[in-house]
């Protein structure tokens, strides 16, 4: 690979003390790490690959990396399977590997959180091969949630549940002696056994995950699917028709009120460190139930997606925000801002599109789950990036953390056209390819503008990229001074320099299509999401997220003024 040319940018060192607040206002770096850098030529990305970017992520200015699972995997679910979880999957490097990346991040100032995936296992995992093993009845099966089928030989599922991905939520096994067996419940892919949280093992061997990687020096942990991990399975168990519009914390599968007995255990261990080590829940609950995985005796922190399930509209973006600090307010908690991750369409493609686009499938409690989709014919490209810019830079002047996905900042759109037999979301055929999943936004970034993979690798990729990446490529924006990654790096650099209390004051009188607000310090950020430009506030400019026009603030753009 060739060298980031990033790597000789100055920056001033900013070593991660004992500040146990530092996730308060921190931008994290979200890595896909089998997409982000390839060291060994393979075409998966590892994290010899992670630890060759650390100039980049340092350049950027970023305070600290999420590094979505690096586990061993079959891949059912992009790694979200997990067949163990204290260690590291060989295609993608060693536990060694991951000390050495994780002293390099800290070295570059930059902390480390790891996802942890409770909700299931994968089904390669050595408790699920001991529960197929077992009988019914067994210890090994009450690990995860067996059940009996219905109609008089068992044929039937327990229950008409349907798995977040499409089809049935429950799969029959084969019994040791070759019959046809009992069903177990996997809310995801049929690889993704979910696990028995009633069962006295299954919590402490996490709290022994959570303790394995927090010794190795570990800041945070992002924990994925929080909401699901408590279930009530009291037969007969309910139809989906019957709890399709069950009252918050009666779902007997979802954001049920005694998950919080799991994650007040947690904080006991996370605790234990110094720094506390941090958490966030990702938790797709309604908003109202969000404090209740945020507060400090809890996870300590949970995403609101509502930023991204926004139309860009100015009335919109105005209420998730205020309705968000409040609600920070509410935990004590600080917010978290996310405009894409590896679930959803890039947002520079979503604002490319009329409003509602990029969307698809509706998810329990009625939120929109997945974003998914691609791009379609109506992407109008420029546009989406345009906006998407603004948005980011908008997103950047709000008290809280904001979460950053990779290739965002080189302003990629998610990619489209990727055939059939190379997709690899199980979405696309758990749906049999009506929703065509979430491979967009995963595809190897692009870090030049030439070589096999674009300076991924040294092979190609394990996902198919697009020709357009050449121009995107990172060594391509780092001679241009208008490129995204610049934007991005300017805005990080004014940020910190910025940044004071959690505070934020709109101003009003610039007009309907206008956000302007104020954080303490004077320090004031104006997007223009009418289609008119308008004038700016009296201040010196720091950022813009584009060109002014005659000092004025033209459509679909974001100003800072100091
Ligand atoms: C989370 C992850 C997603 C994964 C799912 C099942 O929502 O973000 O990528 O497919 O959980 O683990």
């Amino acid at each position: 690979m060739t060298p980031d040319p990033a790597a000789t940018a100055p920056v001033p060192p900013r070593t991660p003390g004992d500040d146990a607040d530092w996730w308060r206002q921190a931008v994290v770096y979200q890595v896909y790490p089998r997409s982000f850098a390839d060291s060994d030529g393979d075409g998966l990305g590892d994290l010899r690959g992670v630890t060759s970017r650390i100039p980049h992520l340092r350049s950027l200015g970023v305070d600290a990396v999420w590094l979505s699972p690096f586990y061993p995997s079959a891949l059912a679910d992009g790694g979200y399977d997990v067949d163990d979880y204290r260690a590291v999957d060989p295609r993608l490097g060693t536990l060694e590997d991951f000390d050495a990346m994780a002293a390099a991040l800290h070295a570059a100032g930059i902390r480390l959180i790891v996802d942890i995936v409770p909700n299931h296992s994968s089904n390669r995992h050595a408790w699920f091969r001991e529960a197929l093993a077992a009988p019914p009845g067994s210890p090994a099966r009450d690990r995860y949630l067996f059940r009996d089928g219905g109609g008089p030989d068992g044929s039937l599922p327990p229950s008409d549940w349907q798995s977040v991905f499409g089809g049935p939520a429950w799969t029959r096994v084969t019994e040791p002696d070759g019959t046809p067996g009992q069903w177990y419940l996997h809310l995801f892919a049929a690889e993704q056994p979910d696990l028995n949280w009633d069962n006295p093992e299954v919590r402490q061997d996490f709290l022994t995950t959570l303790r394995f990687w927090a010794d190795r020096g570990v800041d945070g942990f992002r924990v994925d699917v929080a909401h699901a991990l408590a279930k009530d399975l009291t037969e007969p168990l309910p139809s989906a028709a019957e709890i399709a519009d069950a009252a918050h914390g009666t779902h007997p599968l979802w954001d049920r009120d005694e998950v919080h007995a799991i994650y007040t255990e947690w904080r006991e261990v996370l605790d234990s460190y110094t720094p506390p080590r941090t958490a966030v829940a990702e938790a797709w609950v309604h908003a109202s139930r969000r404090a209740r995985y945020a507060v400090p005796g809890g996870l300590g922190q949970a995403f609101n997606f509502d930023l991204l399930q926004a139309d860009w509209d100015a009335k919109q973006f105005r209420t998730v925000v205020t309705d968000n600090l409040a609600q920070a307010a509410e935990s004590g908690a600080s917010s978290t801002w996310v405009l894409s991750n590896h679930d959803v369409v890039r947002h520079a493609t979503r604002y490319g599109l009329p409003p509602g686009g990029g969307r698809h499938g509706q998810g329990q409690d009625g939120v929109d789950w997945l974003l998914t989709g691609g791009t379609s014919p109506v992407l109008d490209a420029e546009l989406g990036l345009r906006r998407a810019r603004a948005a980011t830079l908008l997103m950047l002047a709000l008290p809280g953390s904001a979460y950053l996905y990779q290739g965002e900042e080189l302003g990629l759109h998610e990619v489209a056209d990727i055939p059939a037999d190379r997709r690899q979301d199980p979405t696309f055929f758990r749906s049999g390819g009506t929703e065509v999943g979430r491979d967009g936004c995963r595809v190897p970034l692009p870090w030049t503008a030439d070589g096999p993979s674009f300076g991924f690798g040294d092979g190609p990729a394990h996902l198919p990229q697009p020709a357009w990446f050449a121009a995107l490529a990172a060594d391509v924006q780092e001679r241009d001074p208008h490129a995204t990654l610049t934007l991005y790096r300017e805005a990080l650099a004014w940020r910190r320099r910025l940044q004071g209390p959690e505070e934020l004051e709109w101003v009003e009188g610039s007009g309907e299509g206008v956000l302007h607000l104020r954080r303490p310090g004077g320090w004031q950020s104006v997007t223009n999401f009418g289609p008119e430009p308008v004038d700016l506030p009296p201040g010196i400019l720091a950022v813009a997220s584009g060109p002014l026009e005659d000092g004025r603030l033209p459509a679909d753009t974001t100003a800072w003024l100091v």
